[in-house]
């Protein structure tokens, strides 16, 4: 009956390897592609990345496990998952609503920035007028995020596709989408990555990513570094908020929840280490500094193109469009974890759940608020900034990143009875071989990890300097 209703109403994935895929998709996107091996070369290099695993295995994999078994249990999204453990709860869940759909806005407008890029360097390869034309590539992104116009419009592009998407269900959408988007994605990033490492100079790029350096650790070093990692894991992974959750309640009964939070976490920092490799040789070779932010994407990378004679256009293409599909994989699951909110609350009053209606309804406001950060222009329009940040992208990344997902996550830890992740693991004969790894690290590492990574988001947002 429970499959049934979950068929007729909100559907499910058809396969698992399908569910992966829309998984992987969701959580490889554009924090593995810079955020990761940016922060891995700056904060340790190879000790980080053990840092890293360390934390991926106590704890992004026990939330993950908990927040698939919380929606497959209750075969709901975020809001009406807390709300059957309890009506005093819903907040929790609010909060994982909240936060998705600020964090669209954003990711919506650098997805947009994506297509523009894998345009222009299409152009260049053509030779038409609309390519980067060897322009510098600061004064290039400067004079095109400062264009209002044309930031809105493919922003909106972006809006557009990912309604497509969701709009087209959990099986025929997502997972119809995801399964031929992710190999691609793959396929085009082994390319990229075989012409970066080839470039002469490009091991000082695997150096800065892979070489030891203790130093990071020393004095409270180390917590700086934690709360990186954690920080970095933990968006990665797409915990503390609708997504797991929402995508946790399409998966069939049958299937062994235990293998896939292992799965996913694995092919997820495969793909951020490979993201490393595609970027950082190459970005040495040329002779630059891997920076931080959209400039070491949009900038820097391009700069590199531009240098690589003939064959640029090509690689920058590839590049930028690989990066567009780790985007917008994501995005669908993003708008996905609100759209099934919408549903579940009209299941709850009663209506059917129209799926189309919700996700275009939802996918016009984010139209709106992406318009709205993209008329920011990266703080370089002239707006007022607020919580002393200097774009709108930061100030929502901030209270979505920043605070939601980790108190989301922190929750998580502390409410979901741990019995119920037993009996939804072990369904069906299923073997729960990690039971006491998980009650360990469910009770008492994840909450301890979520408060100092929460302070950590803080200090670095604010620069307090709590840590150093
Ligand atoms: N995991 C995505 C990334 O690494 O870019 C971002 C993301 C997607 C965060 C979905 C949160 C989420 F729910």
């Amino acid at each position: 009956m429970e499959k049934k209703q979950q068929e007729n109403h909100k559907g499910q994935f058809g396969s698992n390897i399908g569910f992966l895929m829309a998984a992987v998709g969701s959580a490889v996107g554009l924090g593995n592609l810079w955020g990761f091996p940016y922060k891995m070369g700056a904060n340790g290099g190879f000790a980080f990345l053990v840092l890293y695993l360390i934390l991926v295995v106590l704890v992004g994999y026990v939330i993950l496990m908990t927040e698939l078994a919380l929606g497959r249990r209750t075969g709901k999204g975020v809001v009406g998952a807390y709300e059957t453990l309890s009506k005093k709860y819903a907040f929790i869940g609010w909060m994982g609503a909240i936060a998705p759909w600020m964090i669209l806005s954003f990711y919506s407008m650098l997805g947009g920035y994506c297509i523009k890029y894998a345009i222009a360097n299409l152009g260049d390869l053509f030779g038409a007028g609309w390519g980067v034309n060897g322009q510098d590539s600061g004064a290039f992104f400067g004079e095109f995020t400062s264009d209002m116009l044309q930031t809105v419009i493919f922003s909106l592009i972006f809006v557009i596709l990912t309604v497509l998407v969701v709009r087209g269900g959990v099986s025929g959408g997502i997972e119809k989408f995801t399964s031929i988007a992710m190999p691609a994605l793959f396929v085009m990033l082994v390319i990229v990555i075989i012409r970066s490492v080839t470039l002469p100079g490009a091991s000082a790029g695997i150096e800065f990513m892979f070489k030891p350096d203790w130093s990071a650790f020393e004095g409270t070093g180390w917590i700086t570094v934690l709360s990186v990692a954690g920080g970095q894991m933990f968006f990665s992974l797409s915990l503390g908020m609708a997504i797991m959750i929402a995508y946790g309640s399409y998966i069939p009964k049958e299937q062994s929840l235990e293998r896939s939070a292992l799965v996913i976490p694995f092919a997820d920092t495969i793909i951020a280490i490979m993201a490393g490799l595609a970027t950082m040789p190459a970005i040495f070779a040329s002779g630059l500094e891997p920076g931080q932010g959209p400039g070491l994407l949009f900038i820097t990378l391009q700069t590199v193109f531009n240098s690589m004679g003939k064959f640029g256009p090509i690689f920058g293409f590839l590049m930028y469009g690989l990066v567009f599909i780790a985007a917008i994989t994501s995005s669908i699951s993003l708008l996905e974890g609100i759209t099934a909110v919408a549903m579940d609350k009209a299941i709850e009053k009663g209506k059917k759940p129209n799926r189309k209606k919700y996700a275009t309804m939802l996918g016009i406001s984010i139209a709106i608020t992406a318009s709205l950060v993209s008329i920011d222009g990266l703080g370089a329009n002239g707006f007022p900034q607020f919580f002393g940040q200097s774009t709108w992208l930061d100030s929502i990344d901030l209270i979505s990143e920043g605070i939601l997902m980790p108190l989301g996550a922190c929750y998580c830890a502390i409410v979901i009875p741990t019995a119920w992740v037993d009996e939804e693991v072990t369904l069906n004969g299923n073997k729960f071989r990690t039971k006491r790894f998980y009650d360990f690290c469910i009770k008492f590492v994840a909450p301890v990890m979520m408060v100092i990574i929460l302070l950590g988001q803080l200090d670095s947002f604010f620069g307090l300097g709590m840590f150093s």
